[in-house]
């Protein structure tokens, strides 16, 4: 059956000795009180090599919030998913809504990035969501269809190693989460998609986390829903209080 995972998306903060600080509190904290769930931390690249040898690999998972979509080469600034691997980081953010608005990730160079992450042994952490004005118009379940087209091209054997992150834009960082029963919807929504595609046993395998102002006072509501298989984590996955507090929703 599938897995419940509860990752932190560092997005851009800390520095690195920020960074080096608050994964050893985590991974101490995590020592004493083991999660019941599984626990990722996505982190910036410059941190992932001097993270991943501070953190018990049995307790939390490492990954970079974004690789390139080439394999190599003149691509001057990038870092490539063979790169992200090579730190001993498992996972890899792909598809974040501030990616796709501030970067102009597309569906077609999200297609590239996925294949380029699994065919390095990376778990991505495939993300897709729609705007307010597109939860207005109700229009939700149409915008994610569409963007899961990045990853219903893959084989069901890849498919079956990805992680889904459904993260509503007009919840992140902006304090309004999406109700539980909203959640629920939605998630058993795009379960009903992977489905029709690759068959009920796959879709029921597939974790689908949620993302958008998730904290340790709505984490446990949320995850109750039955297609919540657990959350990514902005703003609250830096402070270790607040992560664990979520990390607890599974106790
Ligand atoms: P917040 O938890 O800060 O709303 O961010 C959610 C998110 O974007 C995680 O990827």
């Amino acid at each position: 059956m599938r897995k419940n995972i509860v990752a932190g998306n560092w997005k851009m903060n800390k520095n690195l000795q920020e960074g080096i600080a608050l994964a050893k509190e985590l991974n101490e904290a995590l020592t004493a009180d083991k999660p019941n769930c599984d626990v990722v931390i996505c982190t910036p690249f410059i941190h992932l090599a001097s993270v991943t040898p501070i953190v018990d690999s049995a307790l939390i998972g490492v990954g970079a919030e974004n690789c390139a979509d080439k394999v190599s080469g003149a691509y001057t600034g990038e870092v490539s998913a063979e790169m992200v691997a090579s730190t001993g980081a498992q996972y890899v953010i792909l598809g974040h809504s501030e990616r796709r608005s501030y970067y102009g990730e597309t569906v077609e160079i999200l297609e590239e990035k996925v294949k380029l992450a699994l065919a390095n042994n990376l778990t991505p952490i495939f993300c897709i969501g729609e705007v307010l004005e597109e939860r207005q118009a109700e229009k939700q379940n149409e915008v994610v269809a569409a963007q899961l087209a990045s990853v219903f091209t893959l084989s069901a054997e890849d498919f079956s190693k990805i992680v889904l992150a459904y993260e509503p834009v007009w919840a992140i960082g902006t304090g309004l989460t999406a109700t539980p029963e909203q959640a629920q919807d939605i998630h058993a929504y795009i379960r009903s998609l992977i489905a029709e595609k690759y068959g009920q046993e796959i879709a029921d395998n597939c974790s689908i986390l949620y993302g958008g102002s998730c904290k340790p006072s709505n984490a446990k509501e949320l995850f109750a829903k039955p297609d919540v298989d657990g959350g990514l984590i902005g703003g609250a996955a830096l402070k270790v209080a607040d992560f664990k507090g979520i990390i607890d929703a599974f106790k």
